[in-house]
Formats: structure tokens, sequence, C-alpha cells
């Protein structure tokens, strides 16, 4: 028997009753989740007490009301306390198989998790911790739940470069385990050229390049990534629609934009979810993903990242078809791999044309 064929056109015939279970059946890649990000509430008041760590709040209620935030820096400042109570690599091993479980309900077939090692290893947590538990949790989603993952170690930008480069230093014993670098934090007067080293001794150990650039920053953050850090995707760069030819350059090399609808709302870098500009980059050619950043703080995983946008922007099945597929184009995974995902996105969707 022949494989059902479709052609995306097709999709406008999928009434948007049929989206929500659409969005979920469709095989996604999740490119930009920060694991730390995905420490609820809950989780961190049972991590603390089981590690014996004090909070600043008195319970759960009283931390979740302190999620209101008004830019990036007052996120951070309460993610990396949040952060503070992963001591074990039973921790990281908790916080990343609990993501995981929400993954796979949400139809996640591949993950490329960021971790912040630095945020850890300042308080003493050694390397090897961090990265044994967060492997511990990919292998058995592997295992248990048919999930691909791969890790991306993060560089802080706010702490120096010279610290970068002796974190991929400590790092370089489980290189085997980390497919890439990133750099995130705060993103305002820490540019991507004071990076510029430590991306080019990555390259040269063969790890792929990502950095967070037009998350807050300005267009020029995202050439300076392009050109200096030469990543191969942008975390965030919703500011890039502010220059006309950076827009042109991101759709004619094809640089995938890891968008984040509700962080970027969370983060009031848009008043609503009706104001993003993700549909207007998507119909400009962009090949805009859509990702969760970090899910505990902001209100949603993948799936809900998904609904969400679609009803604010009112998206069709088309533009749910695009998403899906641009997070299987922009992933780190082989091309073997990529074929098998997208073959399925494919039957996923003439599926819902035959039904
Ligand atoms: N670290 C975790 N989430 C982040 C974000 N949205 N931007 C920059 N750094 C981050
Ligand atoms: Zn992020």
């Amino acid at each position: 028997m022949t494989a059902p064929t479709f052609t995306p056109a097709d999709l406008q015939r999928v009434p948007g009753a049929a989206l929500p279970d659409l969005l979920r059946r469709m095989p996604k890649a999740e490119l930009h989740i920060h694991i730390e990000g995905s420490l609820e509430p809950e989780m961190i008041f049972q991590l603390a007490q089981r590690n014996g760590v004090s909070l600043a709040y008195p319970d759960v209620e009283s931390l979740r009301r302190a999620y209101a935030f008004t830019d990036l820096q007052s996120f951070l400042d309460i993610y990396y306390a949040g952060a503070s109570v992963l001591l074990h690599e039973r921790d990281f091993e908790d916080m990343a198989w609990a993501y995981f479980l929400r993954a796979a309900a949400d139809g996640v077939v591949h993950a490329e998790l960021f971790f912040d090692p630095q945020t850890h290893t300042e308080r003493g947590v050694p390397m090897g911790v961090v990265i044994e538990g967060l492997t511990r949790a990919c292998q058995r989603a592997q295992a248990e739940l048919g999930i691909h993952a791969d890790l991306i170690l993060c560089f802080l930008r706010h702490l120096s470069e010279d610290a970068a480069l002796q974190t991929l230093e400590d790092a370089l014993p489980w290189r085997d385990r980390i497919i890439g670098v990133g750099l995130d934090s705060s993103e305002l007067g820490h540019p991507p050229s004071k990076f510029q080293r430590v991306f080019e001794r990555a390259r040269r150990l063969g790890l792929h390049a990502v950095a967070h650039a037009g998350e807050e920053g300005p267009p020029a953050y995202i050439h300076e990534a392009l050109d200096l850090l030469q990543v191969e995707r942008i975390d965030h760069g919703v500011q890039a629609l502010q220059d006309e030819a950076l827009m042109q350059r991101l759709v004619h090399e094809q640089i995938p934009l890891t968008v984040c609808p509700l962080s970027n709302v969370k983060l009031c870098v848009f008043d609503q979810l009706a104001s993003h500009n993700l549909r207007q980059m998507l119909e400009a050619g962009v090949c805009v993903t859509i990702n969760s950043d970090d899910p505990a703080y902001f209100g949603g995983y993948l799936l809900d990242n998904f609904q969400q946008t679609v009803d604010a922007l009112q998206l069709h099945a088309q533009h749910a078809y695009q998403l899906a597929r641009n997070s299987l184009q922009a992933s780190f995974v082989s091309a073997a791999q990529r074929q098998v995902w997208l073959a399925q996105l494919d039957a996923c969707c003439a599926q819902a044309l035959a039904s």
C-alpha cells in the first residue's frame, strides 16, 4: 500500500475544531528549553526539603506569586534562585525526567536541552554531577518514552569570556554527551562579540553553535551572533523584524529562529500574544520554530505555546504544519532520523485530511 500523500495547501480544509488534536499528534522537536526553567515550584520545594536548602519564599503559592516579571532580568533573578536547590545527580535527573513526561504528552519526538553549568559549578556542584544526571534522564527518555534528546551547554553572558572558556574545558571529559554550545542570560550590555574566542574553540571541537540574540537586544546582536560566533540558529530573534536586510538574510540563508511566544509575553517583549510577530515572520519565509523556553515560569509547555499562539494569531493547519516541519529541519539530528520524522509528520497530516 502506498503512503497517503498531500500538499500543504490541502491543509486549508482542516477545520479549526480539528486543530488541537493535530497540534498534539504532529511529531515536533523542541529546540529552546532551558532545563532549569522546567523546575516547577512544587519540585523546587520538594528538592529544597530533600537537600536542606532554605528558600526566600515560605510556600509554593508565594513563590508562584513572585512570577510577575517586568523584563528578562527580573525573571533571571528568580530563575537562578530556583536552581539553587539542585545539588546531586538525582536532582538533575528528576528535573529533566519531569520535563520529558510533559514533552511526551505534547508529541515531542526530539528535544535539545539547554543547561547552564556555571549556575551550578559556581555553587560548588561539580560539572560531572550536572552532566551525568541530565544524561541519565535523556537515556531514560529514549528507552521509556521514545524521545530522542541531546544536551547544549550554555555560557552565561553576564560572566566573563575567560569563565566561559574555563567552563568549556571543564566539560571536555563529557564532550561526547554534548552536541553544542549556546549563549544565554542577561542580553543587554553583553553582545555576542564578547564570546568570539570561546565559540571558535567550541566550533573547532566539532560542536554546534547557537546563541540567544534579539530577545531584548538589538538586531545588531543577531548580526554579531551570525558573523562573529557563526551560530547555526538564533534563539528568540524576534527583534529581527526591525531590520529589513537582516530579515532578507534570515530568509535567504534559512537561518532558524527558536521563538518562545509565551516567554516573550511574560517578559514583556510583546504586550500580548495577539501582538506577537511570529505570524508575520513565518509568512515572510523565515524558518520560525515554536518553543517553551522556561515552561515552569512562563505558563506553559510546548503544546501550550502552540495552542495559544495558534488561537491568538489565528493560525491555520498549514502554519502549524510549517512550524512542526521547521522544528525538525532546524534540529541537529542526523539526516536519516530527520527524514523518518518528516515522513511521520506528513502521514499525520494526511490522516487529518482523510478523517
Ligand atoms: N535563561 C533562561 N531563560 C532565558 C531567556 N529567556 N533569555 C536569556 N537567558 C535565559
Ligand atoms: Zn532562552
